[in-house]
């Protein structure tokens, strides 16, 4: 898929779709320009840097409106009659529950990949899996798949729209809606936040994305905390430069009490090489109750989830903990945009 890029700004073209002769509910857009109305109506949603400010703000105000109707109603209608295919080509826990609950709370059907009995073991290409997926006629397909730029080289050939639920350690766009939403709910703005993220800045996917969506609002500053065989990749800063103030520091003491957020993230094990690398990092920067009670400020802690060592448990006794709440999130936040991306 050719990405253009104009005035600062990324535009996803679309080619025609491969299967003519499919029902047909209308081509992808071919640029985000056409959105006069300011909508994702049928839109792949590839990356965090897609999103502009006010998609963001849209969606979030969106979000607490579905937020309450699923209070009052339950399930809701409208996405009654519509269909999302949930692939997960590597593990998921609250990505993919939180896509399929907010789908059935938005009143429509999932229908999920199960790729330990599939025909992936056989041989057959994540390619095929996908158009043959997509020949089904699914309104929409949630994809998460190891390799880096997979999402987008895959949504040319594809008639629904995909949502990229994470590619490998290159993005998570939709893990940053929730991640700003939860900021956005917490301090009532984005614009003006210092956000520490620490950890596994160089394999995580949630940290590029995270600073994408960032890097959408004014004044914000970022510390990017890591010990220096994991920070921050250069193509990130490239992507963020000029937008974001930001700083590499290695050193979480030094930068504490300047934080309106830290936001941690755990060693991506599942993406060293070399396991002998995986424990001279492991415990590399841990943080537990009593380390953050020593400071006179504590910021909000979030954390994508899964953790393993790097957020103890008795943490979350502190009042600024949030990384529960910040799950439950992505289940209104998706439901926003799946609400968008369908155009219901
Ligand atoms: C993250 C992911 O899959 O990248 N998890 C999630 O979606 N909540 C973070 C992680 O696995 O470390």
């Amino acid at each position: 898929m050719a990405v253009k890029r104009e005035s600062g700004k990324i535009y996803f073209s679309r080619q025609k779709p491969v299967f003519e002769s499919l029902p047909n509910r209308g081509l992808k857009p071919s640029s985000r320009r056409c959105e006069a109305m300011g909508t994702l109506k049928g839109h792949d949603i590839i990356s965090a840097l897609q999103f502009t400010r006010e998609d963001l703000l849209r969606l979030f105000n969106l979000a607490e409106r579905l937020r309450e109707e699923i209070r009052e109603k339950g399930i809701l209608d409208y996405a009654k009659g519509k269909i999302m295919a949930t692939v997960f080509l590597e593990p998921s826990t609250r990505t993919k529950l939180s896509f399929t609950f907010a789908m059935v709370k938005l009143g429509g059907r999932v229908i999920d990949f199960d790729v330990s009995r599939s025909s992936l073991a056989k041989g057959e290409t994540d390619v095929d899996t996908l158009r043959i997926i997509d020949g089904y006629d699914p309104d929409v397909i949630v994809l998460r798949q190891s390799k880096p730029g997979f999402p987008e080289q895959i949504a040319p050939m594809i008639r629904a729209p995909i949502i990229n639920a994470g590619d490998g350690p290159h993005e998570h766009p939709t893990q940053a809606l929730l991640d700003v939403y939860t900021m956005w709910r917490e301090f009532g703005k984005v614009d003006g936040l210092t956000v520490g993220i620490m950890g596994d800045l160089k394999y995580g996917r949630t940290p590029s994305s995270l600073s994408y969506a960032l890097s959408k609002f004014k004044d914000v500053t970022i510390y990017y905390i890591a010990p220096q065989a994991l920070q921050i990749r250069e193509e990130v800063l490239k992507n963020i430069e000029g937008k974001v103030e930001y700083h590499l520091v290695n050193d979480l003491s030094e930068v504490i009490e300047k934080l309106d957020v830290l936001y941690v993230t755990r060693l991506q094990k599942e993406r060293f090489k070399d396991p002998a690398e995986y424990e001279r990092l492991k415990g590399s920067y841990k943080i537990d109750a009593a380390y953050l009670k020593k400071f006179k400020h504590i910021p909000v802690i979030m954390h994508p989830l899964p953790r393993v060592w790097e957020l103890d448990p008795s943490v979350d006794e502190l009042p600024q903990a949030r990384y529960f709440e910040q799950a439950r999130n992505g289940l209104y936040i998706r439901a926003a945009l799946i609400k968008e991306v369908l155009g219901v």
